[in-house]
């Protein structure tokens, strides 16, 4: 979910819907407003997007110097306008916007009920505003820190109490929120894009903390009520990173920001051919040498990424890797220690199952690392090493661009750590090096043909299943395709190792299944060919992703999207791109939600 809070001079409804809008990649199933004004409390709640909330308060502008918006990827109570934020209690003392989850909120429910409290909505953010309008006595501090002890779970909110219009309170407790500090005027977000129209002047709440925003001054405090004294950052983003700069989605224009994304990824980290991460981390030959365990841990486009990167370290490393999903790997019994080495990859920093997975691996010992496309956010703060994509931001609910940061990061970061377990000759280094430096050119010329790809998505758009098949490195890359097609088509995509075909999905193959292989030139390439044979002797048609020049593929294949060459290794980056098109084009003639597709979010801060 995400939320905007504001206290100033402006237009408090426009600046809250402003900065819904620009939060709508993290839930918009709902979405509402709440302003406090000469007219008292208003509340405007709508189901479906921010513009229809925009379309409704349009007829009835709200009023006042204090806002609260929030928009919603349901959790608790299915989507409907009782059930959207803001919540009131029943006497609207308190009103607030709340992104998490309150796991003891059933338990509440019952005690506030037996005293005779009345509920409206079936959510657990009704019951936060009416236990705090409870413990309320006039000092919103007190109630604060005593409404923190009693929530458990994890969640952020935004509280504006009704007889004080001058304050605007916003508490932390795993969810991430962030304040901003303008000229007159201060806001809460959950993230940096609602506040960059105003200021690049930020401070991240940090767990348990809690702020008062005036118009003039921030306070904070932490969960015991101590007063906490927080630095501004200032955030290099610009707010031409987050429009759509000419193109009619997020989503195309961050697969043509690619080849920008690998050379500002790559800047700084290579000198004369070689990976140098010295000034970013603090290993050692030695320290490097102690680690017996390597951990790759993600979510989703996250987790395929580090999947691809294990099956580059794995080439030259007796390190045990381990490539796990968030929330697998937080509850598995498994050997970690202050010899493992655990990297999680996000892109937000902020996706509660891998913050969870690093905490668990911190409590074993082991050193964690974050490879992220927000180095201040969450799980960037609590390891011990990061490293950032330099991507900016991304909008566009299916991640592209920073797909491709983390890959290239995940690949600096594993020569470097080869090369310092001495590990990797000279001659690979320089190998890997020299051509991924050239990938951006390869990776620009691949989209500049994305006609040929929109051409052959146009002959698939209607069918109803597809399967993607790889091996190896193509392996993570065939899941990343088929995840981006279902995520933005609704087309059922399965991914699967391409010689694991014929133990099981090869039964669903027939004429209306088309059939993806992912087949650049590399030591698997018979392999998976005689895949295709299997395939094309069940009827299916074969798109297959292939290198140039590989002209025995057109015999076997009924479209051929083409990747230009470059070692193996580095496939994944090139392949990765037609995939990424093909699901754009596909969804865009069967005229889907590109930007925002059904029931995603793009951060997800709840387990
Ligand atoms: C959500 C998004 C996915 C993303 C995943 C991990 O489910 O919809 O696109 O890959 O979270 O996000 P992270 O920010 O941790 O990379």
């Amino acid at each position: 979910c995400g939320i905007v809070g504001y206290i100033g001079h402006r237009d408090v409804s426009k600046v809250v819907l402003d900065g819904l809008a620009r939060l709508e990649y993290r839930g918009y199933d709902s979405a509402g407003m709440a302003v406090v004004g000469e007219k008292g409390v208003q509340i405007v709640r709508e189901v479906g997007k921010v513009a229809d909330l925009a379309r409704q308060i349009g007829e009835f502008p709200l009023e006042g110097t204090i806002g609260l918006g929030h928009t919603r990827w349901a959790t608790h109570g299915g989507v409907s306008v009782e059930n959207a934020h803001p919540h009131r209690d029943q006497d609207g003392s308190v009103v607030l916007v709340h992104n998490g989850i309150a796991e003891n909120y059933l338990e509440i429910r019952d005690e506030l009920a037996k005293e005779g409290v009345s509920f409206y909505s079936d959510t657990d953010t009704e019951v936060i505003a009416q236990l705090l309008a409870k413990i309320y006595d006039g000092d919103p501090k007190k109630a604060l820190v005593e409404l923190y002890r009693r929530i458990e779970g994890a969640f952020a909110l935004a509280v504006i109490f009704a007889d004080d219009m001058e304050h605007l309170y916003c508490v932390r407790k795993g969810s991430p929120l962030i304040v901003a500090f303008g000229d007159g005027e201060n806001i809460c977000a959950s993230d940096v894009p609602a506040v960059l129209p105003y200021t690049r002047s930020i401070a991240y709440l940090g767990e348990g903390e809690m702020a008062c925003l005036s118009r003039n001054d921030v306070s904070f405090w932490d969960f015991e009520g101590n007063p906490v004294e927080k630095d501004a950052v200032e955030i290099d983003w610009d707010i031409s990173m987050v429009d759509k700069g000419g193109y009619p989605h997020f989503m195309l224009k961050e697969i043509n920001e690619q080849g920008a994304v690998l050379r500002r990824s790559m800047l700084d980290r290579i000198f004369h051919g070689e990976v140098d991460l010295s000034r970013e981390l603090s290993w050692s030959s030695e320290s490097a040498k102690r680690i017996k365990r390597l951990h790759l841990v993600a979510c989703g486009t996250s987790y395929y990424a580090a999947l691809v990167a294990e099956r580059l370290i794995e080439r030259f490393s007796d390190l045990d890797i381990r490539v796990d999903i968030a929330s697998e790997y937080r509850y598995r019994d498994i050997p970690i220690g202050n010899d493992t080495l655990a990297v999680f990859v996000t892109q937000s920093g902020e996706t509660l199952d891998t913050l969870a997975a690093e905490r668990f691996a911190k409590e074993k010992g082991a050193r964690c690392m974050a490879i992220t496309n927000n180095g201040l956010s969450t799980v960037a703060r609590e390891v011990d090493d990061v490293l950032s994509l330099k991507a900016g931001p991304e909008i566009g609910v299916a991640a592209t661009k920073t797909f491709m940061g983390q890959m290239t990061v995940l690949y600096l970061m594993g020569l470097y750590l080869l090369k310092l377990r001495e590990e990797l000759s000279l001659g690979d280094e320089m190998r890997l090096v020299r051509e991924m430096e050239v990938l951006p050119y390869k990776v620009e010329s691949l989209i500049d043909r994305a006609d040929e790809i929109k051409a052959i998505a146009s002959r698939y758009c209607e069918a109803r299943d597809f399967l993607f098949l790889g091996r190896g490195f193509s392996f993570p890359i065939a899941m990343e395709g088929a995840l981006k097609l279902k995520e933005i088509s609704y087309i059922h995509a399965e991914a699967y190792a391409a010689g694991e075909m014929k133990h099981g999905p090869i039964a669903l193959l027939d004429r209306s299944v088309p059939v993806v292989v992912v087949m650049p030139d590399d030591n698997l390439f018979e392999k998976t060919l005689s895949n295709v044979q299997e395939t094309k002797a069940r009827n299916s048609p074969v798109i297959a992703i292939a290198t140039e020049g590989r002209k025995s593929i057109l015999g076997q294949a009924e479209d051929v999207m083409w990747v230009p060459k470059t070692d193996m290794e580095l496939n994944p980056f090139l392949a990765v791109i037609p995939l990424q098109i093909f699901a754009y084009y596909v969804a865009l003639a069967k005229g889907k939600e590109i930007d925002q597709p059904r029931n995603l979010a793009k951060s997800v801060t709840v387990e």
